[in-house]
């Protein structure tokens, strides 16, 4: 039976935690199934771990389309969510629409918006019309240059309440579940008290409902700088299959992330 929304959402309130990795391609989607993942995130973090570009930004709502529903079929049973890239949603509410209808279209249960309070509009435009979408706080890869490099977010008081106001205002506006990337593991861990939705953590410390990472950066493919957050499992499981069945074990018994993986605030 596929897993919905609905049984995400009652996971987190059951204290279950929700796994999920990046995925963006057929033969990895049924291993991440098979390996007992709860949720593959179509993420555009492709752009860098697939396409080799320095950021997110270069995506399109054309390679989204293509992963997504190479994702879709080769997973029978996961809940799929697809990013929205940039600039395919932060013009008005109805292009999000748009853009976001060919994501589903294409085999997503749910789209992935980057974003605070500028975004609580068309949060509310997309869930009223039918297309469930998650929140993402925190560190936002699109807004990278606007933040000043890849930086853990709120940190210090007026930037904590900042974001747990902003997570409470998302949940208002209809986001059914909320990314946390980058955040201090306490104010993870009130956002997620705070609100209904569940909230998956990816450098957000133990709290979240759930976790998240790039598959790239956990299976140690990707060449790049790996965030202190990321945890090599491929070291210590030594195949693919290993890997995430170790990430879905330590992450369901909450022994992952452990202190070293999480940030102070
Ligand atoms: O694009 C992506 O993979 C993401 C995760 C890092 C949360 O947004």
């Amino acid at each position: 039976m596929r897993i919905t929304l609905s049984s995400l959402q009652k996971m987190a309130q059951e204290g279950d935690r929700i796994t999920m990795l990046t995925c963006y391609d057929a033969s990895f989607a049924a291993l991440l199934e098979e390996a007992g993942v709860d949720s593959l995130l179509v993420g555009d973090s492709l752009g860098m771990v697939l396409q080799g570009h320095e950021s997110t930004l270069p995506v399109t709502l054309r390679d989204m389309v293509y992963h997504v529903a190479c994702v879709a079929r080769g997973a029978k049973r996961t809940f799929i969510i697809g990013d929205m890239p940039f600039g395919t949603f932060q013009l008005s509410p109805q292009e999000a629409f748009r853009n976001a209808a060919d994501i589903m279209a294409a085999g997503a249960h749910m789209v992935k918006i980057e974003g605070g309070k500028p975004m609580l509009e068309t949060i509310g435009f997309l869930t009223e019309r039918g297309i469930p979408v998650c929140g993402h706080l925190g560190l936002t890869p699109q807004s990278v240059h606007q933040l000043g490099g890849y930086r853990v977010q709120g940190k210090g008081d007026t930037a904590a309440q900042r974001m747990l106001e902003e997570a409470k205002t998302l949940e208002q506006a209809g986001a059914g579940m909320i990314v946390l990337e980058a955040v201090p593991s306490l104010l993870a861990r009130e956002i997620t008290a705070s609100i209904k939705v569940p909230t998956i953590g990816i450098g957000a410390g133990v709290d979240c409902s759930g976790q998240v990472l790039v598959l790239h950066d956990m299976l140690d493919i990707y060449p790049g700088k790996k965030a202190k957050f990321v945890k090599n499992y491929m070291r210590l499981a030594g195949s693919i299959q290993g890997a995430v069945e170790m990430y879905v074990k330590e992450v369901k018994a909450r022994t992952y992330p452990g202190p070293e993986h999480s940030f102070s605030g």
